[in-house]
């Protein structure tokens, strides 16, 4: 079949061809470009040069840590590289059991389930959770796993403004009495950097009788002291109902979960698609992640090594003009303006080997297309102030700044 008819199909791949060439013509194509080699914590080789990596999730710099690295070959030796199939027929490993463990610990919960990935977990556990007649309230930046999740579920979809309070509780007072209702927010916005404001969240969902979930996926090992996360960054405990996260972020394997409540755990266990038809996580991933929730206990260093060099980052780039919206986070958007700018910026960063990457519209809204830089653990911080030099001085070029 070709896709070059005039049906409404064709027309779209076309479209989306003629787009793809312009880019590729005007360099700036940054798509899946491959990272040929990790060199030492913050340094890759990409299209065969030494780049400072200010894209990475890996927020506490655990990618290559030798113990992690180790726990993972041990478990191939041991398990294989497969599993036997789903987790609720031969899958389940006891490194599985595990892992699931080690989480609710970590997150100081009674339980906890995995899955394959975190996109994953948000679809399969929102749609678990709510259907038709219930209602579900979502903060109007969140990832789209979860949009996709709210919207698969069935149940009435509602958006509130970002991080705005008030609305929340507008949008609640406006919900019938005896439906069922569950909020959902990022705790870390993966886009802007700021935080969820969790205590008043966390009121509104007592005053309102709604279920809470908060997706951790950019506050694990980047908020709190010990990098439990959201709660133990507003000194709060058991205040979140479903703490959904990723393990493929500053955790450096594959998967996602969520922890709460033994029996909120068994029936996701029992009833949720996702856990009973698709595959287990293989041996190594499970190691991996079971083995970095210990790391980052025992190394509270590159905690605070993390929030030190946030602070530089976004400090430095704030001097030199730029708009990093509200961040206080290693996620730090650099505002570009048109999607234009955002691939020129893009382009020259990376011609002076630091690499970053555009967001643009539709994923953030048009005209505030930006640059996500991330910083890391495990970032020099001489190395970030060359990084911000570039930056600022290809911004000043381009007249952004
Ligand atoms: C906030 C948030 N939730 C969920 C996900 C999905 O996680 P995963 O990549 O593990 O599927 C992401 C990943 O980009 C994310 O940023």
């Amino acid at each position: 079949m070709q896709f070059n008819g005039d049906d409404a199909v064709a027309r779209r791949v076309q479209a989306f061809a003629v787009r793809l060439s312009q880019a590729r013509a005007s360099d700036y194509y940054f798509f899946n470009q491959p990272v040929q080699e990790l060199r030492g914590g913050a340094r890759v080789l990409v299209r065969g040069r030494e780049m400072g990596m200010y894209a990475s999730y890996s927020y506490l710099g655990l990618i290559g840590h030798p113990r992690i690295n180790a726990v993972a070959r041990a478990a191939i030796d041991e398990f294989g590289t497969g599993t036997h199939g789903v987790r609720s027929l031969a899958g389940t490993l006891a490194i599985h059991d595990e892992l699931e463990a080690t989480i609710a610990a970590f997150k100081r919960t009674e339980a906890a389930i995995t899955f394959s990935s975190g996109y994953v977990t948000n679809l399969t556990v929102i749609s678990t959770l709510v259907g038709r007649g219930d209602y579900v309230l979502s903060d109007k930046l969140n990832h789209a796993s979860i949009v996709d999740g709210c919207l698969t579920s069935g149940a009435e979809f509602r958006r509130f403004k970002h991080n705005d309070m008030a609305d929340l509780e507008h949008r609640l007072q406006m919900l019938p009495d005896d439906a069922a209702r569950l909020v959902i927010a990022d705790a870390v916005f993966s886009m802007d950097g700021d935080v969820i404001d969790l205590p008043r969240v966390v009121e509104l969902c007592h005053r309102y009788g709604a279920y809470l979930m908060i997706d951790e996926a950019h506050s694990v090992g980047v908020l709190g002291a010990t990098g439990r996360g959201i709660e133990e960054h507003f000194g709060l405990r058991n205040a979140i109902d479903i703490k959904m996260g990723t393990l493929s972020k500053t955790i450096p394997s594959v998967g996602g979960y969520v922890a709460g409540k033994q029996d909120l755990i068994d029936y996701l266990r029992h009833v949720s698609r996702a856990y009973i038809f698709s595959a287990a996580l293989p041996p190594a991933q499970a190691a991996a992640a079971n083995e970095a929730f210990k790391v980052i206990l025992d190394e509270p260093e590159r905690i605070q090594r993390l929030n030190r060099n946030s602070q530089l980052f976004i400090g430095g780039l704030k001097s030199a003009g730029f708009d990093t919206l509200a961040t206080t986070t290693a996620i730090v958007p650099v505002l570009c303006g048109s999607d234009e700018r955002a691939y020129l910026m893009t382009r020259e960063a990376q011609h002076r080997d630091v690499f970053v990457l555009p967001v643009v519209s539709p994923a953030v809204p048009e005209g505030l297309a930006r640059l996500r830089a991330t910083v890391t653990a495990a970032h020099e911080p001489a190395d970030m102030e060359r990084a911000i030099e570039i930056i600022a001085g290809v911004g000043r070029e381009i007249g952004i700044i």
